[in-house]
């Protein structure tokens, strides 16, 4: 009934195919490694009720109360602190903005920045709500392929040149530097770099996603791009959903302030501001060591299960079958013989036990109809090895 009045921005929001199958594991006994969830075990839940308790009883006026549309000044203070663990210094309060997850953050900076028409540039695969929000500004896609070190930047230096020559200059780049969701793949410091240097010749903005950006498991994260960015041309944006917890909906922007004025003004039509309370909790987990002390626990959790789910590829994939080695993160992507295509398998994977997301979910144009994505943070060790053999068997059968 109400399809005819909807406006033309949402009427081609439409849930997906996969979505739609995906639902049909609801309430029945099927592994999922198609989710994208934190373990809950690694909550710090009696911390959490202790700062909630103390902030209700000590500071429940301000709390309860409206607030400022970029965030409480003392809640930005905290997360300069938090950033300057990621490498990022030379900021204060007024480069940062807050915002209800990086969800919020990524759709007011594509709102903001992309007409219809414009050209911006993507990771083949990439981040699928990402992916959703620019799909609605219609813009001219540029896709750059993943490789196992991040996006193959000859590619993009190449596609680059050729839409500038068409006369289409990129606007910018969506990156995930480190470990990328999906592809699992992390850039090196010289990558990064070089990133920058492209950015700069050809002029083009760099939207960083650095939501694992405090998961790297193995070694010392790389720095982020916008702590190696001189000119300010880097818009940044992080979460607390993989560092305290997804249902704090909480994320932040760091950018230069004349780009957090304009979010000012933009978010004030979206909500006014994002929730005062669930940003003093936020505020006395950083102040209180709470999200440092429980960063080691996580990564842990996470590599334990990482390291499960790669020892069980390994054994059941087929061998001309390739995947990413995450450093960090939540998930791993493979890259299957062409002749498997991955949304026709999900049907019988599913009635095996096992479900995943098909990686053309996040191409933009739908390729990579060989791939797919398989989370390792939220199934138990158990339910890992287990899926990954009911797959490996599946794909060995779709390929005799
Ligand atoms: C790469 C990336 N960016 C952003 C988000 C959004 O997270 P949130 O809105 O919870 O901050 C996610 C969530 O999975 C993600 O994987």
């Amino acid at each position: 009934m109400f399809e005819r009045f909807l406006s033309k921005d949402v009427s081609n929001l439409r849930s997906s195919e996969i979505r739609d199958l995906l639902k049909l594991t609801e309430g029945k006994k099927v592994i999922s490694l198609a989710g994208g969830l934190p373990d809950p075990t690694t909550f710090p839940v009696e911390e959490i009720r202790k700062i909630t308790d103390d902030v209700l009883r000590e500071k429940s006026d301000r709390a309860l109360q409206y607030s400022t549309t970029s965030g409480i000044t003392e809640f930005k203070k905290e997360l300069v602190n938090l950033s300057r663990y990621r490498g990022i210094s030379g900021i204060n309060e007024n480069n940062t903005f807050v915002t209800v997850g990086s969800q919020e953050a990524l759709f007011m900076i594509f709102n903001l920045l992309v007409d219809p028409g414009d050209t911006v540039i993507v990771e083949m695969p990439t981040y699928l709500a990402a992916l959703n929000i620019l799909r609605a500004r219609k813009p001219n896609f540029i896709g750059v392929h993943l490789t196992q070190n991040g996006p193959d930047l000859d590619e993009l230096e190449r596609k680059v040149k050729e839409s500038i020559s068409n006369g289409k200059k990129p606007k910018l780049m969506y990156v995930i530097p480190t470990a990328q969701n999906p592809g699992g793949t992390t850039m090196s410091l010289d990558d990064r770099k070089r990133l920058l240097e492209i950015a700069q010749k050809y002029d083009f903005l760099l939207i960083e996603d650095d939501a694992y950006g405090f998961l790297v498991f193995d070694g010392e994260a790389p720095p982020p791009l916008i702590s190696l960015d001189k000119e300010g041309r880097v818009i940044y944006t992080s979460t607390f959903s993989k560092i305290l917890a997804p249902g704090l909906r909480l994320g932040w922007v760091i950018a230069q302030e004349e780009f957090i004025r304009e979010m000012e003004l933009y978010k004030q039509n979206i909500d006014l501001h994002t929730p005062t309370l669930t940003q003093m909790i936020a505020m006395e987990a950083i102040k209180r060591g709470v999200i440092q002390n429980q960063l080691p626990l996580i990564r842990r959790v996470y590599r334990e299960k990482r390291d499960v789910m790669l020892a069980a590829i390994e054994k059941y994939f087929p061998k001309e079958a390739t995947w990413s080695r995450p450093v960090g993160g939540m998930f791993v992507f493979a890259w299957l013989p062409e002749k498997i295509d991955t949304v026709k398998m999900l049907e019988e994977s599913m009635r095996r036990g096992v479900a995943y997301v098909p990686g053309s979910s996040f191409y933009h144009d739908y390729s990579g109809r060989n791939t797919m994505r398989l989370n390792f943070s939220y199934p138990t060790k158990q339910e890992l090895e287990e899926g990954i053999k009911i797959l490996g068997n599946t794909i060995l059968d779709f390929l005799k």
